[in-house]
């Protein structure tokens, strides 16, 4: 049993993770300054003894007794992390020197939930994690590209310069329960406008893919990741190889919500990659790990999250 602090536990991602390690036995501190997450999302975990919940904000400094630490605070979507752009890049930047300030003093492993947009558009396909990227450094998008990347620069340093324990996962789309309803994202999306019965906005013509993976494949690609020797740092990309295009995906949700919503089509926002898709060998050969949910199941749990969610919304609102 280990005590372990997540950072952005109460978010889409961390909340799974909350509920994962508290099933496997351990002490969990859940740390967030709420600003893309909720109290909703851990208000199940409230009554565990052995969870524990913080507010509070990364870019400062923190000082608490803990085994090991995921770094997991930061806003995923671009809506949220265009919002206030600074303080998504001083949520990477600062909250990295602040969470390997304190696995230092504490001598503790620590996570870094990194993301395959430090690939940026990439030229190959797929990604493995040799490749360097391709990264805008001044677009609308650096703020989250280029504060990850140096975030994971920071990692780095901390393990060559002080021999810290660090891991570092490269996650890709990642989907499921608890995911914000307005954050952009595309699963969330097209969701939430079939459900409503509105329009379903595809970018371009919709055949730029993506690859998609369940929230429970990514926890336990990271709790996998987080048990591997010392010597094993990543970077290590996580994610669902599977390919869609735009354009399957709006029709498979179609099908599952049973909606006659129609497609409308938009321009592509700025710096908005074609094509993304990880390499998952390493993650194969060092995890002992593959996705294992497929869409068609992954998209039923989350229609019925959405479901449940703006079914509650409506009894508030009426
Ligand atoms: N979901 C994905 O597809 C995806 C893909 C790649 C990387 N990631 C990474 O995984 C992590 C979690 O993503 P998510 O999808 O759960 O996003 P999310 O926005 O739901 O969760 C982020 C959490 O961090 C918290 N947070 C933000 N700034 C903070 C700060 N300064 N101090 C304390 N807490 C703060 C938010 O309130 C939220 O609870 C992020 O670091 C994200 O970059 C996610």
């Amino acid at each position: 049993m280990q005590r372990i602090m997540i950072t952005g536990g109460a978010g889409f991602v961390g909340s799974h993770l909350c509920d994962r390690l508290l099933i496997d036995g351990h002490d969990v501190l859940c740390v967030d300054n709420f600003y893309t997450g909720s109290k909703a999302n851990v208000s199940h975990l409230l009554n565990n003894p052995r969870f524990e919940l913080m507010r509070h904000d990364v870019t400062f400094p923190l000082y608490v007794e803990v085994d090991q630490i995921y770094n997991m605070a930061c806003p995923a979507s671009p809506v949220h992390y265009q919002r206030d752009p600074v303080q998504t890049t001083k949520t990477s930047v600062h909250g990295a020197i602040n969470m390997l300030g304190l696995a230092k003093r504490l001598k503790a492993r620590i996570f870094q939930a990194s993301t395959s947009e430090v690939y940026g558009d990439p030229e190959i396909h797929p990604q493995p994690e040799k490749y360097w990227g391709r990264v805008n450094p001044i677009g609308p998008r650096s703020c989250y590209d280029e504060g990850k990347r140096c975030a994971e620069t920071l990692f780095f340093d901390y393990y060559r310069q002080h021999n810290l324990d660090i891991k570092v996962a490269r996650i890709f789309n990642t989907y499921g329960p608890r995911m914000h309803p307005n954050d952009g994202r595309v699963v969330s999306n097209f969701i939430v406008q079939a459900l409503r019965g509105e329009d379903i906005t595809i970018y371009g013509s919709g055949q730029q893919t993506r690859s998609f993976c369940y929230v429970d494949d990514m926890v336990d690609g990271f709790v996998r990741m987080m048990a591997t020797e010392r010597d094993f740092t990543g970077p290590v990309n996580l994610g669902n190889p599977g390919e869609f295009t735009m354009l399957e995906l709006a029709e498979k949700v179609l099908r599952l919500v049973g909606s006659k919503s129609k497609l409308v089509f938009m321009p592509l926002p700025v710096d908005d990659p074609k094509q993304r898709q990880p390499d998952i060998a390493l993650a194969k050969a060092k995890l002992d790990w593959t996705p294992k949910v497929n869409l068609e199941d992954g998209l039923k749990e989350t229609v019925g999250y959405f479901q449940k969610l703006l079914t509650e919304n409506c009894k508030v609102h009426t």
